[in-house]
């Protein structure tokens, strides 16, 4: 059978293989997934290990996504500039990385019914997370794509690094100049509890709030976005599902049917 796997660490967490084996089981495709944890300083070794054994492809989560694109031999346009690699597919002997996160949350977007094109989006954070979205957002075609981080110097450098007119930089303060039709949140503050303390006015009862990070209950920012009327709170669970169809579909040309997944992994977060 083909085998798969997602290294991380830690990985134990992963919900990749209960969402592959899923996608399998429903598409008919025989493989198997697993989680794999690699040691901090061992993600390369443990790649070629896998490769050796016969491995077809692997996930590549926190922390090893920057490695991942370092030991890829080919790189997807998005993957090159996201400067991340979630992954990576294992043929001929080459190692061939990709990124799958921004399509993930497009299609999660787009399955809301949310309105893309000619959008006004405000995009927070300035990391890993944002950078990887900005490619698979522009090609959606909004109109504008605001990036605002806490740290304003890093969200200049992304923007510097794009070169896309339709892209501009500001602090949080600088926020509350305009409102926004999308408000995508791909800060990690969700993690620590906190709040991107953006202005108030950016929302208004027609604005979709997106957070990239999910869990039991709402992030502090979906809690706020619905406190400000925004016509809508989406968290990223969907996100999740959707990096993994693109995955499962560069892997297996089939594509997966994701809503039964999403709705799966929601009530098994419900019980925990
Ligand atoms: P990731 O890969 O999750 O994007 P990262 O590259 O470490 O992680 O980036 C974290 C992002 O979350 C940054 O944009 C960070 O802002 P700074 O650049 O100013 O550090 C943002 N962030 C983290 N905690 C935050 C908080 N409490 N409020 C606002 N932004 C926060």
């Amino acid at each position: 059978m083909d085998q798969y796997l997602v290294f991380g660490n830690p990985i134990k967490q992963s919900r990749s293989p209960f969402i592959h084996q899923t996608f399998a089981k429903n598409t008919k495709q025989a493989l198997n997934y697993e989680t794999k944890l690699a040691d901090l300083n061992g993600f390369s070794v443990a790649v070629t290990e896998f490769i050796n054994q016969g491995g077809k492809g692997a996930n590549v989560t926190v922390p090893f996504k920057e490695q991942a694109l370092e030991i890829s031999d080919e790189l997807s346009d998005r993957a090159r500039l996201a400067g991340a690699v979630n992954t990576l597919t294992f043929i001929n002997g080459k190692i061939i990385g990709d990124n799958t996160d921004g399509e993930g949350l497009v299609h999660d977007l787009l399955r809301n019914n949310v309105q893309l094109e000619n959008s006004r989006i405000l995009l927070l954070g300035a990391g890993g997370a944002a950078k990887g979205v900005i490619l698979p957002l522009l090609a959606q075609n909004p109109a504008s794509i605001v990036i605002a981080n806490r740290t304003i110097s890093k969200a200049d450098a992304l923007i510097n690094k794009f070169g896309d007119s339709r892209l501009t930089a500001c602090g949080f303060e600088q926020t509350s100049i305009n409102v926004y039709d999308v408000i995508i949140n791909a800060t990690s503050a969700s993690l620590s509890g906190n709040l991107p303390a953006i202005a108030t006015t950016t929302v208004s009862k027609k604005t979709v709030c997106y957070d990239m990070v999910y869990g039991k209950e709402l992030t502090p920012f979906l809690v706020w976005a619905k406190a400000q009327g925004a016509a809508k709170v989406i968290d990223g669970i969907g996100m999740l599902v959707g990096q993994a169809a693109v995955s499962f579909h560069i892997w297996r040309g089939v594509q997966p049917e994701v809503e039964t997944v999403i709705d799966q992994l929601k009530s098994s977060l419900a019980q925990e």
